[in-house]
């Protein structure tokens, strides 16, 4: 408030203006007096009244010659000082206010072709209607002309299936045509309130509702209905886009509009050839409490106007999909899904979420929310949409290719007391580590072996394939007896795999006499949890570290139908019978610690164990 006065002041300064000589020392003081009478938000004129008063008894003399110089210097003073753009002052001497629109006293073939030129109708491919309409008429002239309107234009718009509503070039409009328009794409009961406008002058404010009733039918809530705007997009067009896109009933695809205001008079300063120009209403959204003025609509999907009536059609096909992809997802999960009761109760909930996904208007959106939507109702994060296309296999790698690749996955180390260090990454496929399951030997694990106590470090493993992981787990059991590690379900064939230690190996063992300790983290995933819950299991090592992600057996890839939506699906789960084995919760530690001290903790360990058996 203290900010508007101040700002007042050098505004007001300029009250005792002569301009060559032709004007009253008052004109500044007159305009004041107008916007305090007029102007919609007379909040932002705190301290107005003040700043006139003292402004009357300034003596000071500024001396504009010109009155289009006077103007825009008007302008920008209370551009400034009231901080709205749409308020200007002009010089116009010779201005005759346009009148206001008379009603078409014309004979019907001659309205029907006013109408045909101001109104553009098409229905588009795939049954998509196209309305294109430049200036939003008022009830009165709606009334005239209502059952002309229907019958050429609306009941040849009722029977498509989705509609493009075309506002890119509508920059005028009667305040009472807002509630028609809303009402024909609401339902007609319950009575929605759609906007409020305060109207300065005679400080009242009105509410807009829907129309219980009205001529013709009503393209109703169900249909995809999609607003284009531009820049240009101004007033009661805004209005609309505005009411539509807050109650959820269009999406607005475009530009970012205008900015303009539901109502703006042109008001003579006194005597002079001076015009204010002013806006003298506004609306307050009732779901919003704000309104579009000044900052105009934002739109949901934000592209050049030339290019939104493409988008728009775009966002119709994707949203004819999604019946069928929700469908698609919800029989892949039922019979592929590792858990099947889960499978089946997620199928069923998501052929109930359809209403939620009538504003969806990208691919991504799409994505996100069905995998969000799978997440809540399964609870495993692993069950997801993904653009994850099964990778391809490695081509015929050399030798020299393989011990590279060996070198770079695989890190050993020595520490005192002759504790051996591993770490490794990614699981391997079973089938290409046994065609290198030599090489490892030779590069990796003969450096490892003959240590008396090993760390193996799995804090950066995230998973890969599980088929390694018997023959992996079988180097830490004994040759002579042969253990069953775990019991892997299959959903798809409903088959149950038994995982047993195998009695033959590649290189030497590193048996069940010798300690081992495995550190972990938050990230440890996938394969890897599953062999560090069969050594936690089998009682074969101590867990040191982070609970691990809680992730699943490698997924596999489905495709949603015939769309281009792929489903990644855990179709594998681990013996549950004693329980929930580690997807979804992870594997808790022996000793929690974050990953970062987990290998201090490891050696501290050893050091100890070693020391004290030295005695
Ligand atoms: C507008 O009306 C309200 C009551 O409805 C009144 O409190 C307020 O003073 C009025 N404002 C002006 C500027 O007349």
């Amino acid at each position: 408030m203290a900010r508007t006065l101040i700002l007042l002041i050098p505004l007001l300064v300029l009250g005792n203006v002569v301009v060559d000589g032709a004007f009253a020392p008052d004109l500044i003081v007159a305009m004041a007096k107008i916007l305090l009478d007029n102007y919609c938000s007379p909040e932002k004129l705190a301290g107005m009244q003040e700043a006139i008063d003292s402004a009357s008894s300034n003596t000071e003399i500024l001396s504009i010659p010109d009155p289009e110089t006077l103007a825009l210097v008007l302008t920008g003073g209370v551009q400034s000082t009231i901080n709205d753009p749409r308020l200007t002052v002009s010089y116009n001497p010779n201005y005759v206010p346009a009148a206001p629109p008379v009603l078409p006293l014309m004979p019907p073939d001659q309205l029907v072709a006013v109408l045909q030129r101001s109104i553009k109708l098409e229905v588009l491919e795939g049954n998509v209607g196209y309305l294109r309409i430049d200036h939003i008429i008022g009830e009165e002239l709606a009334g005239k002309i209502g059952t002309l309107l229907l019958e050429l234009v609306w009941n040849k718009i009722l029977p498509t299936s989705a509609l493009i509503f075309d506002l890119r070039y509508t920059g005028s409009g009667e305040l009472s045509g807002i509630p028609y328009i809303v009402s024909y794409f609401t339902d007609a009961d319950p009575p929605i309130h759609i906007d409020s406008v305060y109207d300065r002058p005679s400080n009242t404010t009105t509410e807009l509702w829907s129309m219980p009733t009205l001529l013709g039918q009503r393209y109703g809530t169900k249909k995809p209905l999609l607003i284009l705007t531009s820049a240009n997009t101004r007033g009661i067009a805004e209005d609309v886009a505005y009411c539509l896109k807050n109650l959820k009933r269009a999406t607005i695809v475009g530009e970012r509009t205008a900015g303009g205001s539901v109502k703006i008079d042109k008001i003579k300063i006194g005597e002079t050839d001076f015009y204010v120009t002013v806006p003298s209403a506004k609306s307050i959204n009732p779901v919003t409490k704000r309104s579009w003025e000044v900052t105009g609509v934002t739109p949901d999907v934000e592209v050049d106007a030339d290019d939104a009536l493409a988008a728009a059609v775009k966002i119709i096909a994707l949203r004819a999909q999604i019946p069928a992809i929700l469908q698609g997802t919800g029989a892949l999960v039922a019979d592929n899904y590792a858990f099947e009761n889960v499978g089946a109760d997620v199928a069923e909930k998501l052929a109930a979420l359809g209403s939620d996904y009538t504003l969806i208007s990208s691919k991504e959106e799409l994505e996100t929310k069905l995998s969000a939507d799978l997440l809540r109702l399964s609870g495993d994060k692993c069950l997801k949409t993904t653009h994850n296309v099964p990778a391809l296999p490695l081509m015929n790698p050399t030798p020299e290719m393989l011990i590279e690749l060996i070198k770079v996955s695989f890190h050993t180390d020595l520490f005192e007391n002759n504790v051996g260090y591993l770490r490794f990454d990614m699981f391997g496929d079973f089938e290409e580590v046994q065609a290198i399951a030599q090489i490892i030997v030779e590069h990796v694990w003969n450096k490892v072996v003959n240590t008396d106590a090993l760390i193996v470090d799995l804090r950066n493993n995230v998973g890969g394939a599980t088929t390694a992981i018997t023959g992996l787990c079988s180097y830490f059991f004994d040759a002579d007896k042969q253990i069953l590690l775990d019991k892997l379900y299959d959903r798809p064939s409903g088959s149950i795999k038994e995982l047993w230690t195998l009695p033959e190996l590649t290189g030497v063992r590193y048996g069940t006499k010798k300690s081992l300790i495995i550190l972990t983290s938050g990230a440890t995933a996938g394969a890897a949890e599953e062999f560090v819950y069969i050594m936690k299991k089998h009682g074969r090592a101590m867990i040191i570290g982070e609970t691990t992600s809680g992730a699943c057996h490698p997924s596999g890839t489905f495709r949603v139908g015939e769309s281009d939506e792929f489903l990644s699906i855990p179709t594998v789960h681990s013996d549950t019978a004693q329980g929930p084995a580690w997807e979804g919760v992870g594997v808790t530690p022996h000793i929690p610690v974050p990953a970062a001290a987990a290998l201090d903790t490891a050696k501290d360990i050893f050091n100890k164990h070693f020391a004290g058996a030295k005695k």
